[in-house]
C-alpha cells in the first residue's frame, strides 16, 4: 500500500473535560483529494486543527509524509508542507491583496516569491486587485486570496475548511473550478472539509463522514450512498 501523505491515527481530542474527537483515523493518500463531511459541530474543524498542530491530541498520532509530527508546532508543520485555508477565510482585511500575499513571502522567502506567477495564473483577479484592501474584496475573491496565500508556501497537502461557506452560488462554481484545477495539476494532496454536497462530489476522490466526534463512514466518493447522505449529512 502507498504510504499516506497525511495520516491521523486514533486521534482523541478534548477541550477541558469534554471529549470532542473519539479515536479518529483518516488517511490522505498522495495526490488525492479527501473530503471530510458531517453536520455542524461534529468535530470537522477540530480534526483539521489537530492535523495542523493548533490542537494536541490526548491520544493518537499525526504523520506527514511518513514522519511523526505529533509533537511539532504549527509553524514547523507548515515548513514541512502543510498549507491551511481556515474556515471563514481569515485574510487581513486592512492589508492590501499584495500585503496579504507578502505575509507568506516574508515567512517563506524566495520559494514563495517564485510561486507568485502560478498563483496569478490561477487567480487573475488577484493580480488586478493588488492594491485593494482585503476587506473590500467579495467573499469569493477573499477565498481566492486565502487559497493563493496558502499555495505560496508550496504545500504537500493543502487543508481547506469549508471554502464555500457563505459564498454565493456563482462564485462557488469558480472555487470548484479552482480546486479542480489544483487537483488536476496533480502535485498536491488536498484535505477538504465541505458540507455542500454537489461540490464535494464533484471534486473529491475519497470521503470521510463524521458524527459526534467519530468517523462513521468512509470510502471512494462513488461509494457515498443516499442512505449515508440522509442519515449523516442532510438536515
Ligand atoms: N475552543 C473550544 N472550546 C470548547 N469546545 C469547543 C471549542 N471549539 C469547538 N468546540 C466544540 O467542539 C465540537 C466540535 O466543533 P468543531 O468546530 O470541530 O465542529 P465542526 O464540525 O467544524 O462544525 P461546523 O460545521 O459548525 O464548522 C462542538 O461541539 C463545539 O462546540
Ligand atoms: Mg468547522
Amino acid at each position: 500500500m502507498v504510504e499516506s501523505l497525511l495520516s491521523l491515527q486514533e486521534i482523541e481530542v478534548a477541550y477541558d473535560q469534554s471529549v470532542i474527537l473519539r479515536g479518529v483515523d483518516i488517511e490522505v493518500p498522495p495526490k488525492q483529494l479527501v473530503c471530510l463531511m458531517g453536520r455542524n459541530g461534529v468535530g470537522k474543524t477540530t480534526t483539521l486543527k489537530t492535523a495542523l498542530g493548533l490542537l494536541s491530541p490526548r491520544v493518537g498520532k499525526v504523520f506527514l509524509d511518513g514522519e511523526d509530527v505529533t509533537s511539532m508546532a504549527p509553524e514547523q508543520r507548515a515548513r514541512k508542507g502543510i498549507g491551511y485555508v481556515p474556515q471563514g477565510r481569515d485574510i487581513f482585511p486592512n492589508l492590501t491583496v499584495w500585503e496579504n500575499l507578502q505575509v507568506a513571502i516574508v515567512v517563506f522567502g524566495k520559494s514563495a516569491k517564485d510561486e507568485l506567477d502560478r498563483v496569478f495564473e490561477l487567480f487573475p483577479v488577484l493580480k488586478e486587485m493588488l492594491s485593494r484592501k482585503g476587506g473590500v474584496l467579495s467573499g469569493g475573491q477573499q477565498q481566492q486570496l486565502a487559497i493563493g496565500r496558502a499555495l505560496l508556501t508550496r504545500p504537500k497537502v493543502l487543508i481547506l475548511d469549508e471554502p464555500t461557506e457563505g459564498i454565493q452560488p456563482s462564485i462557488i462554481d469558480q472555487i470548484e473550478d479552482t480546486i479542480y484545477a489544483l487537483k488536476k495539476e496533480g502535485n498536491m494532496s488536498i484535505f477538504l472539509v465541505e458540507q455542500y454536497l454537489d461540490f464535494a462530489k464533484a471534486v473529491s476522490d475519497r470521503f470521510y463522514i463524521m458524527d459526534r466526534g467519530s468517523v462513521v463512514k468512509h470510502g471512494t466518493i462513488d461509494q457515498l450512498d443516499d442512505a449515508a447522505i440522509s442519515q449523516y449529512l442532510q438536515v
